[in-house]
């Protein structure tokens, strides 16, 4: 990841909520160069480690300066504790700040009700990689945020990995099954992997190392090289050799594509359920 130069904000970011998402974040934008006395965090459990560096690090929102105006507001908690931190964030806020929302299923006309229309809004869905910088985060912006804000919160979330836009929020629902979840199917294509490898003859232990390896390697793989997906995929398979023989089974009609394709459904109407669209 290439870091750019400029500061990423020369006014205070208040983050709310610093669990595994915020506090991957936080560390992203220290590692962009943040000054840590810019960074405002709103966690209950406290932060000692980052209180330390300089952070400022509140047990609650009305410990928070009133007057602090600040450039960002992240908010970062968990989809069923919104409610309860808006009333006391909207007074924090101005048509000044951006605010970035990662909360699932939380709509942008929900902070546009509790913060006023004309107050810029970002939502973002990431992914757990963003704990080692290589998260997909995919964003949508409401129409009170311009090209400024638009960037900030790019650069925001460029700081734990790739950044993607969709302009529909409807499709945030897909983005949230597909790269959301996505991190859950791939740790389950290890397990399952392994469990098949077990079950020809292998030891656990060798198993699963080897489908590890083998989806972290791919991975990189697909990272780095400039083929496409499905041209990785003939390189790795010999005409009537074994990973033909396997793929016959994966590529069938009942195979792989189609339990995808349901498996994405499910958790994208999941997604419009839980925004209160079902
Ligand atoms: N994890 C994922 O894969 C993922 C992917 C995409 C989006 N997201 C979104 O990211 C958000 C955070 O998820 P997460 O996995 O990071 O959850 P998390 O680890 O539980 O982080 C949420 C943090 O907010 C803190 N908190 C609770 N009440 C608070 C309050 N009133 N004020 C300030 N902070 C408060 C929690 O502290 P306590 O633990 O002490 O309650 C916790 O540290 C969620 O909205 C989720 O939808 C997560």
């Amino acid at each position: 990841m290439t870091l750019d130069p400029t500061p990423v904000l020369d006014r205070p970011l208040l983050l709310v909520g610093c669990g595994k998402m915020g506090g991957a974040m936080l560390q992203g934008w220290l590692r962009d160069g943040l000054a840590p006395g810019l960074a405002q965090v709103v966690e209950p459990a406290g932060l000692p480690d980052l209180a330390a560096r300089g952070v400022h690090v509140h047990g609650d929102l009305a410990a928070v300066p009133a007057d602090l105006d600040p450039g960002a507001v992240v908010v970062a908690v968990k989809p069923q504790t919104m409610d309860k931190i808006l009333p006391g964030l909207a007074p924090l806020v101005s048509s000044r700040s951006l605010v970035l929302s990662i909360a699932a299923g939380k709509r942008l006309s929900l902070f546009e009700k509790a913060f006023g229309a004309g107050v810029p809004i970002v939502r973002a869905m990431p992914n757990t990689p963003a704990a080692v910088g290589r998260g997909m985060t995919v964003l949508v912006a409401g129409t009170a945020a311009g090209e400024a804000e638009r960037a900030l919160a790019a650069r925001l979330c460029a700081a734990v990995g790739a950044v993607g836009w969709v302009d529909d929020e409807g499709q945030i629902d897909v983005v949230t099954a597909l790269s959301g979840g996505g991190p859950a199917y791939v740790f389950l294509l290890i397990e399952v992997l392994a469990k098949a490898g077990e079950a020809q003859g292998l030891p656990a232990d060798l198993a699963m190392r080897l489908a590890r390896e083998t989806v972290t390697g791919s991975g990189e793989l697909a990272r780095l090289s400039d083929e496409p997906a499905a041209q990785l995929r003939r390189n790795v398979t010999s005409p009537a050799g074994t990973t033909e023989r396997a793929l016959n089974v994966l590529m069938a009609d009942d195979g792989l594509q189609p339990l995808f394709d349901r498996a994405i459904a499910a958790a994208t109407a999941r997604s419009r359920e839980l925004a209160g669209d079902a």
